[in-house]
């Protein structure tokens, strides 16, 4: 049959047919996007700059070792399941007790996300912690091992926990995005689970690297002779100092007692470490520290060396020193009472440094603490921040979530949503395709829709919309594919449609659309391009047949 005879059989037969459908009174709106949780927001506020979550519990608490308040999982993710941890025999350090006693674990998905909004937002640093304490939970005597991603980047893979104890993994991120996903990944060596997870602003100005984030390999203070390892309060960066006693070295306490306020260090070293320092044992020695670390990521270290002078030294003595870490010396360093340095160099191997004093210097070296950190490359860009903001949009809408549908919507490549596809080949990623058929959807179809600018593809079939075909359709000018078929759509079909310069394939059956289809819509699928589902057409191909072979 010829594009005229079709054309004309289909407008006789739909005057016919077409019957007339009361159209659809509802104007219900879908759910407003963004509503934050009130409460969320407003005990945020008691600790600006912290989210303290502490996995697999109900309530939030608050809790008097740390003075931190601790919120469930409830506001940050949605999927997972709660455990308790068996006690076990071991005795945690007071500041990870209670964190310890629950876990939150993630059997089904293969990327699950905590969603944190620090309050400080994009281009700003961050010092996330998780905490993992394994403690046997699932009977299976057996840490898993998982890879732990920091927004669409991996972070480190999580392995060797131990058995019985706490491990933390902790990173100083500077984000590019308001909205921080840090994501458990499963890699098939057991349920990811995971204790407790942090977040704090520090000063934008510290632990910063040009190359990426700064993964904490150690954090050493030298000093304490009782052993005791410190965190928040007596660091107001959160950071846990582990005791070590370097071979050869003895400590020297401050004298007189240093009080905080006469510290002005950007660093904002705990004043307990600050107050003792260690220096070798024999003057004239140095002071040395060798590990080898297997590298995680970059092979790329950063050491932090913090001095203070805490012992007021006489007028005609000085104390000068240079740093040698693997075969690379500073500058000499001389230090001001009171006035605590931190110097940073780097290295690509394992650490071996020493710290001796120069020809022209009366008095031994000494060192307070240092940091090994590793630099985390951060080479994937997310998606596209309005492709983003209109998908999440789109859930709101819609409630849909799942284990399936976490994290950055495209990226990384191997771990994208279900039901949905990107392009990767310009910068950000986009998303070209939108499968959200049999999601049970009701409602309007949602506005946030027309904010998949890119978007190539979109499937809406096998859901229960209603209302009208939308107008604002008609801005998704890329749209080549577009199936509304098997909902209860009602009114018209619209115009714009047949203005849509790339849609070549429509399906429209088994809705409630009233109205004649337009005669714009019939050439275009005359012209060859379009193919259009309409369940009133295909009667009139069939009725067609019938009448040709009359
Ligand atoms: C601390 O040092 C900064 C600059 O390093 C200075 O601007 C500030 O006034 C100092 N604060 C105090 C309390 O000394
Ligand atoms: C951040 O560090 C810089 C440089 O040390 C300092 O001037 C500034 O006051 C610090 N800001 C905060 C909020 O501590
Ligand atoms: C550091 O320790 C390693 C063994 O862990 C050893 O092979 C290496 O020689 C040591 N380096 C120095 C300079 O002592
Ligand atoms: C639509 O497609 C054209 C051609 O492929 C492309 O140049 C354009 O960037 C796309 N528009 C959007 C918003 O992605
Ligand atoms: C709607 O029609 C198009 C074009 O014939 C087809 O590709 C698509 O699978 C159909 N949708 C459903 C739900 O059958
Ligand atoms: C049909 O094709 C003709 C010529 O190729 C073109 O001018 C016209 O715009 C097309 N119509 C539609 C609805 O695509």
């Amino acid at each position: 049959m010829d594009g005229w005879q079709r054309f004309f059989l289909f407008s006789i037969l739909w005057l016919i047919f077409a019957p007339v459908y009361p159209s659809s009174g509802s104007s219900k709106v879908a759910a407003a996007a963004n509503n934050e949780p009130a409460g969320r927001r407003k005990l945020a506020a008691g600790n600006p700059g912290s989210i303290s979550i502490d996995c697999g519990v109900v309530e939030d608490y608050f809790d008097e070792n740390t003075g931190l308040l601790y919120k469930s999982d409830r506001d940050f993710i949605s999927s997972g399941e709660n455990h308790d941890a068996e006690s076990g025999s071991t005795s945690l350090e007071a500041f990870v007790e209670r964190q310890c006693k629950n876990l939150r674990s993630f059997p089904t998905g293969k990327k699950n996300c905590y969603t944190l909004r620090p309050e400080q937002g994009k281009n700003h640093n961050y010092f996330i912690r998780a905490l993992f304490c394994y403690k046997n939970y699932d009977s299976k005597n057996q840490p898993p091992e998982f890879d732990m991603y920091i927004g669409v980047n991996k972070w480190i893979t999580v392995k060797g926990l131990y058995p019985n104890g706490w491990d933390t993994y902790a990173i100083f991120h500077f984000s590019s995005t308001d909205i921080i996903h840090v994501c458990l990944v499963d890699t098939n060596f057991g349920v990811p689970f995971i204790s407790a997870l942090e977040l704090h602003h520090v000063n934008d100005s510290i632990y910063r690297s040009k190359f990426g984030s700064l993964n904490v390999a150690r954090r050493f203070q030298l000093s304490y002779p009782t052993g005791m390892n410190f965190r928040y309060k007596d660091d107001v960066f959160h950071r846990i100092w582990r005791t070590l006693r370097l071979t050869n070295s003895i400590w020297v306490n401050a004298t007189p007692e240093i009080q905080p306020q006469e510290i002005n260090d950007s660093y904002k070293l705990p004043i307990e470490v600050l107050r003792t320092t260690a220096q070798p044992k024999n003057d004239l020695d140095s002071l040395a520290y060798n590990n080898s670390f297997s590298c995680v990521q970059s092979c790329n270290f950063y050491v932090y060396f913090h001095f203070a002078e805490i012992v007021e030294i006489p007028r005609d003595q000085r104390r000068v020193f240079t740093v040698t870490l693997n075969d690379v010396t500073s500058e000499p360093i001389s230090l001001e009472y009171l006035k605590p340095q931190t110097i940073i160099l780097n290295t690509q191997e394992d650490i071996y440094f020493t710290i001796d004093q120069t020809s022209n210097s009366g008095l031994p070296p000494i060192l307070n603490a240092f940091e090994i950190f590793e630099v985390v490359e951060l080479p994937l860009s997310p998606t596209d921040q309005a492709d983003v903001d209109a998908i999440m949009a789109i859930m709101q809408s819609y409630n849909i979530n799942g284990d399936d549908l976490q994290g950055d919507p495209c990226v990384p490549k191997g771990l994208s949503w279900n039901g949905l596809n990107c392009i990767y080949d310009n910068n950000p990623p986009r998303i070209i395709l939108l499968d959200l058929s049999s999601r049970k959807l009701t409602g309007e179809i949602a506005p946030s829709l027309s904010a998949l600018k890119a978007i190539h593809s979109l499937d809406l079939s096998y859901n229960k919309l209603t209302g009208i075909l939308p107008n604002f359709l008609s801005e998704l000018l890329n749209l080549t594919f577009l199936d509304l078929s098997y909902n209860e759509l009602t009114g018209p079909v619209p115009e714009f449609l047949a203005q849509l310069p790339n849609l070549n394939t429509l399906n429209l059956s088994g809705n409630k659309l009233t109205g004649s289809i337009l005669q714009s819509l019939i050439e275009k699928f005359n012209n060859g391009t379009l193919q259009l589902r309409f369940e009133r057409l295909l009667l009139s191909i069939i009725l067609f047949s019938t009448f040709s072979s009359y």
